[in-house]
């Protein structure tokens, strides 16, 4: 029987790829046949205390791991792919699995920084755990899920970067899929997302970007004391150009932690998740209220390292209502902060003042004062149409007539 990990394998040293950088593991149940199967390699980066100074441990998943620990998965348990090395180091990732699909569910990294080889002149000499859930999309069950992109996974004080990841969970009767399904990174944009594996695919596509998925609308609300005072509810995306035509979409998760400060003429929202903060402050002007400032800072991991961007905008004027009324806005809405950031906001519905019994007030819908120039341009072509036919039935007049007199 032809081993689907040695042809993997195969391929990847056929791509030109070393062979050691690539780790195989198997999980077997107690029949002995294959439940989990993956391949993946993986680049640490670890920041750590040492003698007074902030040192980086850098080291691969060794092509050697242990299976010990994991867990094939029943009824009432779910799998659980544990790959240790090392002294008291591993990498795990539990799976779960609903309409037939398969998924990554949460991965854990634990590391000893008692292992001075790895980890040379650490202070704490202690076992860590940094636990991500973002490492696999959802895979139709029965088909391995592939992902030769590099994908850099940042948490805290660790950067994991992965690249030719192939992981199938749940797999039935020892046999492994003979499907793959592409993460998104690998796939050009015209390509369906399964394919079957039959001749070696060599070279590796160029992956181009799909755009992100639109964000989830989070509801936000401050309150003063135990009184709502400023009501938002939107979703929002983050638009980063980081060098010269690179950009890189970052949604706002929708449960991001709201916090700020209302007042009679200003008032503050601030939403954090993990990796970002962004500072939206609002100010009334004569009888309006508008958006007068945002700030940013986010986190983000460029090719494995991780970079802070700080931006900062006080000059705006958006989202604009009268005082005691709420804005509302349907239609996506693109804030230029800076060169490098554009905030993409969507179904914006916003009331920074004189919340009344923790609902929005009446709404101004963007619609009704920027959205004049539709019925000019709808006017205008209507018009255009009307003197097009009137032109040709003057035209199909004349040739009547001369038609008539031959
Ligand atoms: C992983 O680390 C090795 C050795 O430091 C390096 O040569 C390789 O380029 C790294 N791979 C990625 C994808 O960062
Ligand atoms: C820590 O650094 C200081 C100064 O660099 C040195 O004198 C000391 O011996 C170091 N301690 C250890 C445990 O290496
Ligand atoms: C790791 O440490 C080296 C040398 O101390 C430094 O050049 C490198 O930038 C550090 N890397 C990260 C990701 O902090
Ligand atoms: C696997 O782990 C168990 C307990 O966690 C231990 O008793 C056993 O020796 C380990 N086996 C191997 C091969 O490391
Ligand atoms: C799991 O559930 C199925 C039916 O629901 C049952 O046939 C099977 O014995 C159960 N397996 C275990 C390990 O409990
Ligand atoms: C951590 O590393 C130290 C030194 O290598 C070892 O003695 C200890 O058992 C390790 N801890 C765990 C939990 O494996
Ligand atoms: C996966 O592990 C995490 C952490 O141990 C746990 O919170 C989660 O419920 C597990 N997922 C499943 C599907 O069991
Ligand atoms: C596993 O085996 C059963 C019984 O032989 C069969 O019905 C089923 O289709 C097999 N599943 C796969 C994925 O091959
Ligand atoms: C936000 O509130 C709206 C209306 O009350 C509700 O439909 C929506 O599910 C809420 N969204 C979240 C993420 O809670
Ligand atoms: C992000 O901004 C760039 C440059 O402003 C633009 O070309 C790109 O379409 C934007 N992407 C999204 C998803 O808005
Ligand atoms: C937000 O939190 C709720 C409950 O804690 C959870 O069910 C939901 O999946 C979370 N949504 C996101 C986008 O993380
Ligand atoms: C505020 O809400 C309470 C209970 O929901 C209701 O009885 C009251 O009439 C509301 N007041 C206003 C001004 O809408």
């Amino acid at each position: 029987m032809q081993h689907p990990g040695g042809v993997l394998l195969a391929l990847l040293l056929l791509a030109g790829l070393s062979l050691t950088e690539a780790v195989e593991v198997e999980v077997h149940d107690k029949d002995s046949k294959t439940c989990i199967y993956a391949v993946l390699s993986v680049n640490f980066t670890i920041l750590y205390e040492g003698n007074g100074t902030t040192e980086n441990a850098t080291f691969p998943l060794p092509n050697s791991v242990s299976s010990n620990g994991s867990i094939c998965g029943g009824n009432n348990s779910a799998p659980l792919l544990k790959m240790g090395f090392g002294t008291g180091h591993s990498l795990s990732l539990n799976f779960s699995h609903s309409t037939g699909e398969f998924r990554g569910d949460v991965l854990i990294f634990t590391y000893n920084t008692s292992d001075a080889k790895r980890f040379p002149g650490a202070k704490n000499k202690s076992v860590k755990h940094v636990a991500v859930n973002s490492l696999m999309d959802s895979t139709p069950l029965h088909t391995i899920y592939t992902c030769r992109s590099v994908k850099a996974i940042a948490s805290e004080a660790v950067v994991m970067v992965f690249w030719n990841v192939s992981i199938q969970a749940f797999v039935e009767n020892g046999t492994i899929g003979k499907n793959e399904s592409f993460c998104k990174a690998d796939l050009p944009t015209t390509v369906a997302p399964i394919t079957t594996r039959t001749t070696p695919i060599v070279p590796t596509p160029v992956p181009t970007k799909p755009p992100p998925e639109l964000p989830a609308v989070g509801n936000y609300t401050i309150k003063n004391g135990s009184d709502p005072c400023l009501l938002a509810s939107m979703g929002l995306q983050l638009n980063i150009t980081y060098t010269e035509n690179k950009t890189h979409s970052v949604n706002i998760d929708s449960n991001s932690t709201a916090s700020g400060q209302c007042g009679d003429k200003d008032a503050t929202l601030v939403l954090e998740d993990m990796d970002t903060t962004i500072q939206f402050h609002f100010i009334v002007d004569q009888s309006k209220f508008f958006l007068k400032e945002v700030k940013a800072n986010v986190s983000l991991v460029i090719n494995g390292s991780r970079t802070a961007l700080n931006s900062n905008n006080s000059n705006l004027r958006f989202w604009q209502a009268f005082v005691g009324s709420s804005y509302m806005c349907h239609k996506e809405q693109s804030i230029v902060v800076t060169d490098q950031l554009v905030i993409n906001a969507f179904n914006v519905w916003v009331q920074p003042f004189q919340v009344k019994n923790g609902t929005f007030s009446r709404a101004e819908d963007c619609k009704t004062n920027e959205n004049y120039i539709v019925p000019i341009v709808v006017g205008a072509v209507l018009g255009a149409i009307i003197l097009i036919v009137l032109v040709i039935y003057i035209i199909g007049r004349r040739q009547n007539r001369s038609g008539a007199y031959e």
